[in-house]
């Protein structure tokens, strides 16, 4: 099986997460992509759905074409699930995002969810957060500065680009990527990160990490329960 194969088949196990009457919360990326497909391909659950809030423009594109209505954060107080790809997953549900530059609206409208559902193929499984890039959302003012104070981790942070030009946000900030770390405190290094000024958002989700991650090998797709 294809990778994207995989992230096709958790995407579909991802729906029996979602119930009538449910508001989710939906993530960005292409494994958030299948699962929008499945639930389009599903008219009598999806129309059934209260609704979602979206973690990025692209993703409200993709709810809106397949009939869901988009709820902004503040008209909503929780949502009963939040279903959303990573970039890596641990043992105990942490997770590296940001891949798809969404990591701050992923972050905010996973905070509001009774309960995180990672969807990911079996190379995201990691055993200490670090292998990808980490991105860390940031305000361009302070992206030199930054880059220095994670060299001085002894990690090398590089500002994204597209199409040669730094990548701008749907919040209109940069992305760093860094390479060179070894996360094996998460949540210590989220708390320490995001408390560097410029820093928007770090896309270590340890304070809000996974409860559960379906996680699809080609034997079908496993369910990792983490311990609250
Ligand atoms: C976007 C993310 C994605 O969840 C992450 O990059 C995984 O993406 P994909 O499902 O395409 O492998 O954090 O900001």
């Amino acid at each position: 099986m294809t990778q994207d194969e995989l992230k096709a088949l958790v995407a579909l196990e991802a729906l029996k997460y979602v119930h009538a009457g449910d508001l989710i919360g939906v993530g960005t990326g292409s494994t958030v992509n299948h699962f929008i497909k499945a639930l389009g391909a599903n008219p009598v659950l999806c129309k059934s759905l209260k609704g979602a809030v979206s973690s990025s423009v692209a993703t409200t594109h993709l709810l809106q074409a397949i009939g869901l209505s988009v709820w902004e954060m503040d008209q909503v107080e929780s949502l009963s699930i939040y279903i959303d790809g990573a970039d890596e997953i641990d043992h105990n549900g942490f997770m590296v995002k940001g891949g798809g530059a969404a990591l701050t609206r992923e972050k905010i409208v996973a905070s509001i969810a009774k309960e995180f559902i990672c969807i990911a193929d079996e190379t995201k499984l990691v055993q200490t957060l670090g292998r990808f890039p980490l991105p860390v959302e940031v305000i361009p003012m302070a992206q030199v500065q930054l880059i220095r104070q994670f060299s001085q981790l002894g990690a090398q942070a590089v500002l994204r680009l597209k199409d040669g030009k730094p990548l701008v946000t749907d919040n209109g900030q940069h992305i760093l990527d860094v390479t060179g770390l070894k996360i094996d405190r998460p949540l210590d290094f989220e708390s320490l990160v995001n408390q560097w000024p410029g820093v928007v958002t770090v896309g270590v989700f340890a304070h809000q990490r996974a409860a559960k991650c379906l996680l699809a090998t080609p034997g079908g797709v496993k369910t990792l329960i983490f311990n609250s």
